[in-house]
């Protein structure tokens, strides 16, 4: 059965959507069959991997609350994952499921028919805590904490802290911590390594901060906007090989 992994921080800008996506492409090429959900209205993610979000006509809305099969929602990106798309119908969904049955667990429904062809599902959460978000971390074993290494990151990650801890007493006690991730890093200031030195602080012996560290290049911005992964977009740049050292951390030591 696959890993479902959530990639959550409801800080919004830290590399959420680019990770999961650029994870994805680089856990592919390590032949793991890969699926890349969508959780976001803003869908970032379906952009990365070359969609016009607002032009699909279904998308993970249709197949939470239309019963639209998920195999007609199901997109191919030209790097080899599967995607789950999504655009702003999924704030819609937030409303819609308030009063719905089995509302947490709508996300994790939909994905149970689908754990068993794939042997990692990611999972892009958008930078907030509210129903839809919950929803993912109810249907994931692992969260995966991408953390700019910025003025203000480690506040957040104690507030993420906390909703994991509710989560796990109340809808998913399986939940673990994959790993933080430490993201636009910048190797030009004292800041950053600051911030990546209390992260290790503060965190580093209860959690998996990953030796992988993401720094910060405009060139992610560029891929995205091409639909590609970094890898490949900018072969030979320092920092495009990021992500595939991390597929290796996780291929490696679960
Ligand atoms: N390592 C990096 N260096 C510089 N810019 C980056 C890096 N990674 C991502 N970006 C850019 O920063 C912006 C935010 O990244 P991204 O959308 O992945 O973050 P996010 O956490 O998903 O945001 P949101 O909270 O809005 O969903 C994007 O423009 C993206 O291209
Ligand atoms: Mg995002």
């Amino acid at each position: 059965l696959g890993r479902v992994i959530a990639i959550c921080n409801q800080k919004g800008g830290v590399a959420k959507s680019t990770s999961t996506y650029n994870l994805g492409a680089a856990l592919h090429e390590r032949k793991q069959r890969v699926l890349l959900v969508d959780l976001d209205p803003q869908g970032s993610l379906t952009l990365c991997c070359g969609f016009e979000p607002d032009s699909l006509p279904k998308t993970i809305y249709n197949a939470l609350l239309k019963r639209t099969p998920v195999e007609e929602v199901l997109l191919k990106t030209n790097f080899g994952c599967d995607l789950i798309p999504a655009n702003v119908d999924l704030s819609i969904a937030e409303m819609d499921l308030v009063h719905a049955m089995n509302r947490e667990r709508r996300v994790a429904g939909l994905l149970a028919g689908l754990r068993d062809q794939y042997d990692f599902i990611l999972i892009d959460c958008q930078p907030s805590l509210g129903l839809i978000t919950t929803n993912a971390l109810a249907a994931a074993d692992e969260i995966l904490v991408p953390v700019a290494c910025e003025y203000l990151a480690l506040r957040g990650v104690l507030v993420l802290l906390k909703m994991y801890g509710k989560v796990r007493l109340r809808l998913n006690s399986k939940l673990k911590i994959t790993g933080f991730l430490p993201t636009m890093f910048d190797t030009r200031t004292m800041h950053s390594r600051r911030v990546l030195e209390e992260l290790h602080q503060r965190f580093g012996s209860k959690y998996r901060i990953f030796d992988c560290v993401i720094n910060r290049s405009v060139r992610f911005a560029e891929a995205s906007a091409a639909g590609q992964p970094i890898f490949n977009y900018a072969k030979g740049v320092p920092g495009a090989e990021a992500y595939r050292r991390l597929a290796q951390e996780i291929l490696r030591d679960p």
